[in-house]
């Protein structure tokens, strides 16, 4: 999808489908929540990659995967920081990260032919050092952890639109980032699904708002707007020990908490 373009019929459709959600959350669901979706779009995509070396759609366009890494290049982020790409898709934005410098790259998608594509293309590319899992994010296994970068494009839009749970589904995500991010660690999100505010909601536990990233703004009918929201966020110690103090422990043991300095 192009950033602020409307013709997408992806989530850009499904923010736009917002109300008369029978879940009070303001979203329908819809198949794109699904992974039997995913799968078929990533099938269809690997099966032209292959025939045309086509890599296939970049959610929010070229220029938001611009926008993470000057963000990145700004705040000095190491360039052996570890960085995960939450719902990577085709992989370009891991393609982009390794051509910038960065060394300690993951991707993971729940879908396979997702992280098959992500391959291949990392292959063509001629880049051997870039880790691939295909993973449920919301059911994380234990390796994956110790993050200093979380990043999401278009992942947790998509998990809002599930058309079963969705409210658990996004809780539960929440949980798997506070898991897999080191304490002041950073999470950049972006969706076309949840306005600033919204985002602030659904993350105000453990996390704190960084910085808003600018993102095109769009005019219609005398009102205008962000097409996108792009923030980021902080993780505070506080998850750490609230989670410390949820977990049955051994009597004397101490929160410990690594920091990301
Ligand atoms: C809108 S696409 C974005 C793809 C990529 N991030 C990009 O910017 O081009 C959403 C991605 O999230 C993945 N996804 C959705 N739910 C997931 C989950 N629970 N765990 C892992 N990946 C998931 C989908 O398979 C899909 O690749």
């Amino acid at each position: 999808m192009s950033e602020g373009a409307d013709d997408d019929g992806g989530a850009g459709a499904a923010a736009r489908s917002r109300g008369g959600s029978p879940r009070g959350d303001g979203f329908a669901p819809s198949a794109l929540g699904t992974r039997e979706h995913w799968d078929a779009v990533y099938e269809r995509e690997l099966q032209t990659f292959q025939e045309y070396g086509d890599t296939g759609e970049i959610w929010f366009g070229e220029e938001s995967m611009t926008r993470l890494i000057r963000w990145m290049q700004k705040h000095k982020i190491p360039l052996d920081a570890s960085v995960l790409d939450i719902g990577t898709g085709n992989g370009v934005f891991l393609v982009e990260l390794a051509k910038f410098g960065f060394s300690d790259i993951t991707g993971i998608d729940y879908s396979p032919s997702a992280i098959q594509l992500s391959g291949n293309i990392i292959e063509k590319e001629g880049l051997s050092n870039i880790k691939l899992k295909v993973e449920d994010f919301l059911n994380p296994s234990t390796k994956l952890s110790g993050f200093h970068i979380c990043i999401d494009k278009g992942t947790f839009d998509a998990i809002s639109l599930n058309p079963d749970n969705a409210i658990e589904k996004r809780k539960q995500y929440v949980k798997s980032l506070s898991r897999v991010l080191k304490v002041k660690g950073f999470f950049l999100i972006t969706s076309c699904n949840w306005t600033k505010e919204e985002l602030l909601n659904e993350f105000s536990e453990g996390f704190e708002l960084f910085e808003e990233l600018r993102t095109p703004r769009f005019s219609f009918g005398g009102r205008s707007g962000n097409s996108v929201a792009a923030l980021v966020f902080q993780k505070t110690e506080l998850t750490t020990l609230v989670r410390f103090l949820e977990e049955p422990h051994p009597a004397g043991e101490q929160p410990m908490g690594s920091c990301f300095c």
